[in-house]
């Protein structure tokens, strides 16, 4: 179910420089979400159109969404108080599956990545997750994932913190001496590009959530285009309504 709704603004809190944790209130997003969706909201005034954010966790009347501040819409989102409402459309979008027969999941997000992948680990139960950040400053939710995970592995590009190097190279480590049968990943387009490989040359299923520009959120507009490895009127999907949770095989990964 889509519908926008003013929802209350519960819980806010800076969890590192520039990235905000913000709990909203509704019945409806918190009951209707699958993981991997996303929410349209509108920042305020300095925006014309809404910015596209994950939901990182919805339960009990109460949505959870992560961000990092990168233009003027999350500034201006940045600047909401406890007690303000937001005005919020959601939640959009073809989420990750998760097939009953799944036995060993595997999780790797990199960088705001990270956000969607945390109501996914959650259902999951079992999943051995991966997470990527810059450097230390930047690491969140480790102790979150890793109560809800069978192992949690975090790295840092400059190695300031955990794995020292890429994190998709420790995922590649860990697949060579463990059973895996499903990859969940959403991060950089790099990141997933080493994911999409490393996942394909094994034959293992991969669900990839790509994080495109988007406009309508809603299939109207087409900003949100990517290449598929389909032919004819299917050669491009559309992030919003098809995705932004793809199967590695069905989408060709654009810099
Ligand atoms: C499905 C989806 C889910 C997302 N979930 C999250 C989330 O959970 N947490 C989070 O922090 N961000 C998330 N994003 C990214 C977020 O939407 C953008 O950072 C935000 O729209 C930027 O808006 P702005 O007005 O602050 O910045 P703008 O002024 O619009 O852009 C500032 C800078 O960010 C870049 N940028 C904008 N949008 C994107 C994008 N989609 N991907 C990569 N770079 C972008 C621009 O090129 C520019 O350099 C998600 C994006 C998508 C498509
Ligand atoms: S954002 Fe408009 S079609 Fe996807």
């Amino acid at each position: 179910m889509k519908k926008r709704e003013d929802c209350k603004l519960i819980r806010k809190q800076e969890i590192a420089k520039g990235i905000f944790d913000l709990t909203v209130a509704s019945e409806d997003i918190a009951n209707n979400t699958q993981c991997g969706q996303f929410l349209h909201i509108n920042c305020g005034d300095s925006t014309f159109l809404r910015r596209p954010i994950s939901i990182c966790d919805a339960e009990n009347g109460e949505v959870r969404f992560i961000f990092e501040v990168k233009g003027e819409g999350t500034k201006e989102l940045a600047k909401k108080e406890t007690g303000d409402f937001i005005d919020i459309f959601g939640p959009l979008g073809h989420g990750f599956e998760i097939p009953d027969n799944i036995k060993n999941p595997v999780i790797i997000g990199g960088g705001i990545g990270v956000f969607p992948l945390y109501k996914l680990a959650k259902e999951l139960k079992n999943a051995n997750v991966f997470l990527g950040f810059r450097n230390a400053d930047r690491v969140v939710m480790e102790k979150e994932f890793e109560n809800v995970s069978d192992m949690v592995i975090v790295g840092t590009d400059d190695g300031s913190y955990g794995y020292n190097g890429y994190i998709a190279a420790a995922m590649e480590h860990y697949l060579n001496n463990n059973e895996c049968d499903m990859i969940y990943s959403c991060g950089p387009t790099p990141m997933l590009k080493a994911v999409k490989k490393i996942a394909e040359e094994r034959g293992i299923k991969c669900q990839l959530s790509l994080e495109q520009r988007m406009g309508c959120g809603i299939g109207a507009c087409l900003v949100c285009s990517c290449e598929t490895n389909n032919e004819g009127s299917e050669k491009y999907a559309k992030v919003c309504t098809n995705g932004p949770v793809f199967y590695s095989e069905e989408v060709t990964l654009n810099d």
